[in-house]
């Protein structure tokens, strides 16, 4: 009678029940807040209030964005950097893994700095730490970016050669702020050979082989950005107003993620040597979008700033198209999360066992078009109010069309028409194929068939192996590539029985 019985019940059925408890959306004190004090991003959709993120009301203010590819997340995140600069005069390093905020911040005037295009980072820099500590920090971006480590004797090999080549330059391992010239990668390769030498177990020697050679490939010419004297100050990175490091320039995944974890190792270390200074608004945003290799990893520093950066006015802001790629330890430690369009069922479930919110919120998360979210809050105090609630779509300053691609019956992807039209320049098409594709949108009312996208890379004479890189890269799993490739095999067989049968019919 009326009465839950908790083990008959599934949680999202109480999820629903959960919205006729609680109102929908906060009320108006806390969504609006001074605009002195608080950045403005959007009206709530159900009672078209203005929504001002504040961060004194919540736990944190750290910040995650998840949705689809061309969900609109980088938007919101240029959107909510912009305000947040006008507000409070606060500074941003954005760790920018494909170039796409370089030409943004550069229109609003902030800094852009390339690594790979003359700029470099030495590896064994201190800023301002202990060797002993700097050492460890080292071997622990090793450990998650290359396959050293793995024994305890390798380990600790590297780790000697590493304080080895600071005590050769005069530096006393456990003193902080040494002004000396730090050594380079090359001195812990040397070192490295030094301890082979003496070495007398062979295996461990192979072990210090290995080392070897993992470290030298990072001081080959081309490929040597952490292997020469730096020319990158990090407190001016983090004191410039907006800066955006853009990695694109830089050969590899793995090379891209040990700058933006050896940034992020720095800053941790700046922050918590500059104490808390109680003061207004946030010192400084650090933007990683769609730095999985970092953010997974529970030894990165983006968890460490997480947990540690509200007593230091850090924030972080995370975006990511796969939320599964972002460590939980992120997820349950932000005080915001926008959640843009999902439609991987694996990707939703997981967004979802961390917010545990309602069906009716589910259902929209399916359905966003560009630029609409559910946001969530963590208050700092126990309100009544739902913490997820729906916004309309961010209100930036760039106009929108949108084009949809159906694929099959069951997926409609949605991108803004500029980004899509990029999207395939990138992909190689020339500027009249690309013509030819918008054309048949525009003809359709912005709607198209995936199989027509399909047909023409086809047409055009793209191998069916490059076409399914692209359909990935939309975001179409492979199953789902499967059965469109089948889908248009029938198509082409279809036409000529078509034809007979509207012959037929005429
Ligand atoms: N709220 C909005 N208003 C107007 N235009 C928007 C909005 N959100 C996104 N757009 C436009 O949609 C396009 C895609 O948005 P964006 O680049 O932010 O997507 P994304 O989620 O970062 O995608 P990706 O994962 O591929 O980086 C851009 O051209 C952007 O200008
Ligand atoms: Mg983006």
């Amino acid at each position: 009678m009326g009465i839950l019985r908790p083990q008959k019940v599934l949680s999202s059925e109480l999820g629903a029940r959960c919205f006729f408890v609680h109102p929908p959306e906060p009320n108006k004190e806390l969504l609006m807040s001074n605009p002195t004090e608080a950045v403005y991003l959007a009206r709530t959709s159900i009672l078209n209030v203005p929504y001002y993120w504040n961060f004194k009301n919540l736990i944190n203010p750290h910040i995650s964005v998840v949705g689809v590819t061309g969900a609109g997340k980088s938007y919101l995140v240029k959107t909510f950097l912009t305000r947040a600069n006008l507000v409070w005069n606060t500074n941003a390093l954005i760790l920018d893994w494909v170039g796409e905020y370089n030409k943004w911040v550069k229109q609003v005037g902030g800094k852009v700095v390339s690594l790979g295009k003359g700029d470099y980072i030495n590896l064994l820099d201190l800023a301002g730490m202990k060797p002993l500590d700097r050492a460890k920090q080292i071997m622990t971006a090793l450990e998650i970016l290359t396959d050293l480590g793995h024994t305890a004797s390798q380990k600790r090999a590297i780790e000697d050669a590493i304080e080895n080549a600071y005590k050769e330059k005069g530096f006393d391992l456990v003193k902080k702020d040494q002004k000396r010239e730090p050594p380079l990668l090359k001195d812990v390769i040397k070192n490295l050979n030094e301890i082979k030498r003496r070495e007398k177990s062979e295996a461990k020697r192979d072990e210090i082989n290995e080392a070897i050679s993992v470290l030298s490939k990072f001081i080959i010419p081309g490929n040597d950005y952490f292997a020469k004297k730096s020319t990158l100050k990090v407190h001016k990175l983090i004191s410039s107003g907006l800066v955006c490091l853009d990695l694109h320039g830089l050969p590899s995944e793995q090379i891209r993620s040990l700058a933006g974890l050896t940034i992020l190792q720095f800053i941790k270390e700046m922050m918590r040597d500059e104490g808390w200074h109680p003061g207004k608004g946030i010192k400084l945003f650090i933007v990683a979008d769609e730095a999985w290799k970092i953010a997974k990893d529970e030894r990165s520093d983006l968890i460490t700033i997480v947990r540690e950066g509200r007593k230091y006015q850090f924030s972080l802001i995370v975006a990511s198209q796969n939320p599964t790629d972002v460590n939980k330890a992120i997820f349950s430690n932000v005080g915001t999360m926008f959640v843009m369009r999902l439609l991987f069922k694996e990707f939703k479930d997981y967004v979802r066992s961390s917010l545990n919110y309602s069906d009716f919120i589910a259902e929209h998360i399916g359905r966003f078009g560009v630029g609409e979210c559910a946001v969530y809050q963590a208050y700092y105090k126990r309100t009544s109010y739902s913490n997820i609630f729906l916004l309309s779509r961010i209100d930036g300053e760039e106009p929108l069309i949108t084009i949809h691609i159906l694929v099959g019956d069951k997926m409609d992807l949605e991108f803004e028409k500029e980004s899509f039209r990029r999207k395939l320049l990138e992909f190689g098409l020339t500027d009249k194929q690309v013509a030819q594709i918008s054309m048949k949108f525009e003809k359709n009312d912005n709607r198209l068939n995936i199989i027509e996208i399909i047909s023409d890379l086809e047409k055009f004479g793209y191998a069916r192996s490059v076409v399914i890189t692209f359909l990935r890269e939309l975001g179409i799993r492979d199953i789902d590539i499967t059965s469109l490739f089948s889908e248009l095999q029938r198509v082409k067989m279809g036409v000529e029985s078509d034809k007979i049968s509207k012959l037929e019919v005429d």
